[in-house]
């Protein structure tokens, strides 16, 4: 039985459809991926699960219990870290954390315990003495994760948990989400647009407008847009050329030095590829279609176009610059 379980769920905010007739589950112990560009949906949902908003129509369930209906069931099940902080700044990370473990009604004689494990989870417990507002991004980030986890909830609910963080704090964040799944078999149930990211996610689902426009697994996901490429180096890539358009029917490529060919299923292509060419290969790698490239096939759009690269910001506005100037 799937722990979360959304059936034709809808949000109206107004004249305005935020979630539009929604269905998707999630299996225990999966982390699952909700990706979507900005206004897409994606706290809406959330807040709908996490029993702070009531739905227009449709249903959701956690853990076997209806989140309209029984709130104060769902919420024993779940912990939540949402996008702006909530901890207090003038408290230390030990009583941030003892102040959530009342609010939960932590056993008292198991409290200590439960803090001191959270804190060790994140990294923080040399830390947890220190004032808050001492905290880094990274830190504070890790410590309402620890916050999160206090009750042991069978499932949590992060809300762009790496938004605004540094590429090695994110890297660390995402080490400490992979190990509750693994230790504690608690279910994630996350959002982001770092396309990266999202490759961790046993499961994804593709928001964008209120519609799920995609879903599956990563690998399922890439495969819809196919296009992976295999790259192969020879000692004789003229004589390997002729051999693999023999033998396969496809037109191979030549450019610095390497040959590159189109391929549907990239990685069973490759060990025929090196048969053909009798072994002698000096090199082979594979260039799969990215998250970002489905998102692109699905919509016709970047899904973070709106905070791209500088990169990107320069060439916008070396194109609005063209535009005025002619
Ligand atoms: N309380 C609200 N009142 C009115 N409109 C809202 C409210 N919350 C969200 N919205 C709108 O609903 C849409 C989805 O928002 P949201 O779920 O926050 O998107 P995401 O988290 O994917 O960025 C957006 O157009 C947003 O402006
Ligand atoms: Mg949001």
């Amino acid at each position: 039985m799937p722990i979360i379980k959304v059936e034709g769920l809808s949000k109206k905010f107004g004249e305005l459809t935020a979630v539009n007739n929604v269905s998707f589950e999630v299996e225990e112990g999966a982390i699952f991926g909700f990706l979507g560009p900005n206004g897409a949906g994606k706290t809406t949902t959330i807040s709908i699960l996490c029993t702070l908003l009531s739905p227009t129509s449709g249903r959701a369930s956690i853990a076997g219990h209806d989140c309209a209906k029984e709130p104060s069931e769902v919420r024993k099940a779940i912990g939540i870290v949402f996008q702006d902080t909530t901890l207090d700044k003038d408290l230390t990370a030990y009583e941030n954390l003892m102040f959530h473990a009342y609010l939960y009604d932590v056993k008292k004689g198991e409290m200590r315990k439960r803090i001191d494990d959270a804190l060790h989870f994140v990294g923080l417990f040399e830390r947890r003495d220190d004032l808050v507002k001492k905290f880094s991004g990274g830190m504070k980030r890790r410590l309402e994760v620890a916050r999160g986890i206090i009750h042991r909830p069978r499932v949590l609910f992060l809300d762009e948990p790496t938004l605004g963080l540094d590429p090695q704090s994110r890297a660390n964040l995402w080490e400490f989400i992979i190990g509750l799944q693994r230790e504690y078999n608690t279910t994630i149930f996350m959002t982001t647009h770092y396309m990266e990211e999202a490759e961790v996610c046993n499961k994804i689902a593709i928001i964008d407008n209120g519609d799920i426009i995609a879903s599956g697994t990563p690998d399922e996901l890439k495969k819809t847009v196919g296009g992976d490429v295999i790259y192969i180096n020879t000692p004789d890539n003229q004589k390997a050329k002729l051999e693999i358009e023999r033998l396969f029917n496809v037109a191979v490529t030549e450019k610095d030095n390497e040959l590159f060919l189109p391929a549907l299923n990239g990685d069973a292509s490759i060990p025929e590829i090196i048969n053909a060419v009798g072994g002698k290969v000096l090199s082979v790698r594979l260039q799969r279609p990215t998250l970002n490239d489905v998102f692109l096939r699905m919509t016709g759009r970047q899904i973070r176009e709106q905070n791209g690269s500088a990169e990107d910001t320069v060439r916008e506005s070396v194109r609005a610059y063209r535009r005025r100037h002619g």
